[in-house]
Formats: C-alpha cells, structure tokens, sequence
C-alpha cells in the first residue's frame, strides 16, 4: 500500500506561505500582479483560467485576465504582451497554451519579458535551468519537487524516469532531478523497452497524456509515482497517465489525479509571480 502524496494539502501550505509573502510586499506598498492572456474558448483552458484567478484573489495577488477572440490576430497579441511588459503593475505574464494554430507559440513564448515570464518558458529562462542558475522555475515540474521533497524523497543517487519530453513538463522535469543528482531517463514514444525502464525506476514521473498508461507491471515495489496527466477515461471520468487502482498496491508513495500535481502548478505560477514582483522591486538581489 502507497502513501498517498496529498497535493492538496501540500499546496495549500504553499499558497499560505505565498499570502503571507503577498501581504508582506503589499505592507511595502507592492501589489504583486499577475496578467493572464486567453486567446479562444478551450473550454479545458477557461477552467485553469478561472483556478488561476480564483488563486491569485485568495493569495492576496492582483490579476487581469485577457480574454481574446480566436481570431485574433498574432501581431494583435504581439502588441498586447508588448504593453504588459512595459506595466510596472504587472510583475508576471501568462499566456494560457495552447494558442489557435494560426499563431506561433513560440514567437508569443519569446515576446514575454524573461523578467515576467512566470511559466519559466522564455528560451533565456530555460537555458538558466539549464546551467542551473534560475529565478523562476517551471510551474508543473517545481511542483512534482516540492511534492517529493514534502514526502521526504529525495532524488540524490536515485533513477529517476520521467515518460514524456515535452517543452512544459518532460525536458525541465528531468533537469531538475538531474540538479538534485538523480540518474535520470528520460523515455517517449520512440523509446525501446520503456516497461522494462520504468520497473527500474526509484522515482518515476508519468507526463505522457495517455489515460492509465502507466500500469502496476511497470512499477518497481516501492518506488514513488508522480502523476502529471489529467485525462478522461472511458467513463468520462478525470484520471492521469497511472493506473491508479493498480500501481497503489505496488507503489511507495504515489500522487492522486485530482489532487496531486495540479493544485501544486498554480501554488508554483503565485511563488514565481512574487518572486517576479520582488525583483522587479530590487527586494532581492540576483
Ligand atoms: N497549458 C497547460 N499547462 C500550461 C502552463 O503551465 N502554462 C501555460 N501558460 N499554459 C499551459
């Protein structure tokens, strides 16, 4: 039987300790605020929209929600983030992905400050992870830290699998772990042997975005298992990329879907806005 990781629990502990940053900066007459940009009606991205809002008003955070039609233009959203960036009251940029395919993620990514960019997702941010000398961190990998770090867990000498390279989560997920001295692996679509990677796994990350795709044949007895996905299964039901009911009995420790990674993604987007706002104050120095 797994421990189950609470991300519930442990980000609202996060997002306390964030309130009580918020309210000190506000003492010194800083509002830290966030600009959170909608292009389109995904109906997944307006609920992360509105929980990122919701979480922003409850940590003490101002934030303004952009929503803009899906026709609009990329030299319209160009200008918009263009004007966020010279606001001195907006301390950090999100813009909610993914964008309509006419407009190009990228030149949207590399438009925001690298000094507001709270979703750690600029190029510059990204190579700061890289050679390991970072203000913000990526908001869904930060979090799978904080929730290893709150069981206890530590990567040092572990092998770590994450299944899953993408940009948001995969690629900075295993530089992380790499940080803290894991041996890490990362697998994807093309991989050989991926059951065979995963059963040697001490730390295994599931962020592939295939509903129970992670099953208890791939699970070593007692490693942890973060769950990064958030699918629907056959029932319509909200589930991640584990085998819950499988991998459980198998497993050391083990995070729910819901209410594992994802309340600590948006706990991790408030700590970088008031970091954001902190440097932009001069309050720290780096
Ligand atoms: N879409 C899914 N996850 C994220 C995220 O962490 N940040 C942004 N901006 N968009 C997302």
């Amino acid at each position: 039987m797994a421990t189950i990781i609470d991300g519930k629990a442990i980000a609202a502990r996060v997002r306390g300790e964030v309130a009580a940053e918020a309210a000190a900066l506000r003492e010194k007459g800083i509002t830290p605020g966030l600009a959170v940009i909608l292009v389109g009606d995904d109906p997944a991205s307006r609920v992360y929209v509105n929980n990122k809002k919701k979480a922003c008003a409850e940590a003490g955070i101002y934030s303004e929600e952009i929503a803009l039609p899906a026709d609009t233009t990329q030299d319209e959203l160009l200008a918009l983030i263009a004007s966020l960036n010279s606001r001195s009251d907006i301390n950090g940029i999100l813009c909610q992905l993914p964008l309509p395919s006419h407009i190009d993620d990228k030149a949207v990514i590399s438009a925001i400050s690298p000094l507001k960019d709270v979703d750690a997702f600029h190029a510059a941010n990204v190579g700061h992870i890289m050679i390991g000398d970072y203000t913000f961190l990526p908001c869904t990998p930060a979090g799978v830290m904080e929730l290893l770090h709150s069981a206890g867990i530590t990567a040092a000498g572990k092998s770590c699998v994450v299944i899953g390279r993408s940009n948001i989560v995969g690629k900075p997920m295993a530089m992380l772990l790499l940080h803290e001295n894991g041996t890490v692996t990362v697998c994807h679509s093309k991989t050989a042997n991926l059951k065979q990677i995963c059963q040697g796994a001490d730390i295994l990350v599931a962020a592939v975005g295939k509903a129970k795709f992670v099953t208890a044949d791939m699970v070593k007895p007692g490693a942890a298992v973060i769950d990064v996905g958030m699918n629907r299964d056959e029932n319509g039901k909200l589930c991640g990329d584990v085998d819950f009911a499988g991998v459980e009995p198998v497993a050391g420790w083990i995070t729910p879907v819901p209410g594992g990674v994802g309340p600590m993604t948006i706990a991790m987007l408030l700590k970088n806005t008031i970091l954001a706002a902190k440097h932009q104050n001069a309050l720290l120095i780096k």
